[in-house]
């Protein structure tokens, strides 16, 4: 898939968008960039429109005129706004981790844009106090030592035990792409991560078809988290993907896309 990039609110914001149909946005997770989709993309662009962004700060979207933090409020925005770009009105949202934050952020500013929603390894609860202030040590480290102490600490918290030990590939992979990522927009996406609101509320109003997954290894945002949600979002479906930790795209990208793929299918008319 091509690289494109459309001027958006204070940004240049850089996007994939392939296959035609139903609008299917993907949205990564944090340290990463849209790169992180790509077997989800190629496999949906068969059945679907798939729009792929680099959030603001990541990957070749620029940070624009944020300073201090990038709010989950204001990427959303940002994906709404590409999306009156590409003269699409409602898409299905699906968010991984980060990218679940504003995913249910684009739901509670934009209900009606959204067709059906998918929350990957994510939550709805904010941080502890204790988090924040891990999150600001973070990214003052980002910012004086770059990426690569982050790289070390996140990469044994973020795969399954099985995908470290077995798949060098997916372990290089990953973290690449921490490492690839630009410290300015890493902080302020921790400190936007820092300050996002509880969700919880939003979950029973959320009328749009539900996917939840999970991996089932994921620690930071685990099964037992991803089953509450499914039990406060009307109708929404839970899938455990077997095998995989927090990055369970990445992880076992057939298994997820195939999740991703029945989904859409059945959805209603
Ligand atoms: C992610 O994968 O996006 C992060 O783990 C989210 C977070 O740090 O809360």
């Amino acid at each position: 898939m091509s690289k494109k990039v459309a001027r958006v609110r204070d940004i240049e914001m850089a996007y994939e968008d392939a296959g035609r149909g139903e609008p299917f946005v993907l949205l990564h997770g944090f340290p990463f960039n849209r790169s992180m989709w790509r077997e989800q993309a190629q496999a949906l662009a068969e059945t679907c429109r798939v729009v792929v962004p680099d959030l603001r700060g990541f990957g070749e979207t620029s940070l624009g005129e944020t300073k201090g933090a990038a709010t989950m409020e204001e990427m959303a925005a940002d994906v709404a706004a590409l999306l009156d770009e590409l003269n699409v009105g409602r898409a299905v949202v699906g968010g991984l981790s980060m990218g679940g934050y504003v995913a249910l952020a684009f739901c509670r500013a934009f209900p009606g844009r959204v067709r059906a929603l998918v929350l990957a390894d994510t939550r709805a609860l904010p941080d502890t106090d204790d988090a924040r202030r891990a999150r600001e040590e973070n990214a003052r480290r980002a910012l004086s030592e770059g990426m690569a102490p982050i790289a070390d600490a996140m990469m044994p918290k973020l795969l399954s035990g099985e995908t470290l030990a077995n798949r060098p590939e997916t372990v290089a992979r990953v973290r690449e792409m921490i490492l690839a990522a630009k410290p300015e927009g890493v902080a302020a996406a921790l400190r936007g991560m820092a300050r996002r609101r509880d969700q919880t509320d939003l979950l029973e109003e959320i009328e749009a078809p539900t996917l939840i997954v999970v991996g089932r290894e994921d620690t930071f945002s685990t099964p037992s988290e991803a089953e509450g949600m499914r039990g406060k979002i009307r109708g929404a479906r839970l899938s455990v993907v077997e095998g995989a930790g927090h990055l369970s795209n990445v992880e076992r990208p057939e298994e997820f896309s195939r999740a991703l793929v029945d989904f859409l299918r059945g959805l209603p008319s």
